[in-house]
């Protein structure tokens, strides 16, 4: 086991989680499971795949090490990433979340997976995960991730700018009243 796999062990015991696989993910084939060193070139390759889709004209390619980079710094400080994957242990997408903050960092799913209720399922094991509820940031002009998120109970909190981009966004919350 890497020293990375045992990191999020502990938090998932700090927070009592430990019935991933009891979720109704079993209803439609999918299966969930804390992420593992193994899965980062997938997870980065599904990650700018499903981005390249939302965004065509911005490099995604060229943040994949920023990626990993992040994921390994927010999860050491305590957020969870839940993979989900099909009956042939593909990929099919991930969200990151910390319990402690409330706060969803990443929300992604394979372009094959859109549409296919993976991401509901993921974000909804993050709701059942979290506490205090869950805060994000999407992108004004990201209208398919803005729809999907309102269809799930989001609401809209404030605007912002994303400081990497410089693009609006919305910060969404849920439940919708705190
Ligand atoms: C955001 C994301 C996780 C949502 O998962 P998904 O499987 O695509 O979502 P769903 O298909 O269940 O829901 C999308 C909704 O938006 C609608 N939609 C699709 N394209 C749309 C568009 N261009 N404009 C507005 N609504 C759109 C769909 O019809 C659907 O609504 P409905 O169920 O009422 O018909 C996924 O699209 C994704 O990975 N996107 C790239 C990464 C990303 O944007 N992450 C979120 C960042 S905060």
């Amino acid at each position: 086991m890497y020293l990375h796999d045992t990191r999020q062990t502990l938090v998932m015991k700090r927070w009592g989680l430990t019935n991933l696989a009891r979720h109704p993910s079993q209803t439609v084939g999918l299966r969930l499971r804390v992420r593992t060193d193994a899965d980062c070139a997938s997870l980065a390759d599904l990650w700018v795949a499903s981005w390249r889709e939302a965004m065509p004209d911005t490099d995604f390619p060229a943040r994949r090490p920023w990626l990993l980079d992040h994921l390994r710094a927010i999860e050491a400080a305590g957020a969870i990433t839940i993979c989900a994957l099909d009956g042939s242990n593909r990929l099919l997408g991930f969200v990151t979340f910390d319990p402690a903050t409330a706060y969803l960092d990443q929300l992604a799913v394979a372009p094959e997976a859109k549409g296919t209720g993976a991401a509901k399922l993921l974000v909804a094991e993050a709701r059942r995960l979290s506490p205090n509820g869950l805060v994000l940031d999407v992108n004004q002009d990201n209208a398919r991730a803005l729809a999907f998120y309102e269809r799930e109970g989001f609401a809209k909190i404030a605007e912002g700018v994303n400081p990497r981009s410089g693009l609006k966004t919305w910060q969404l919350r849920w439940p919708a009243t705190a």
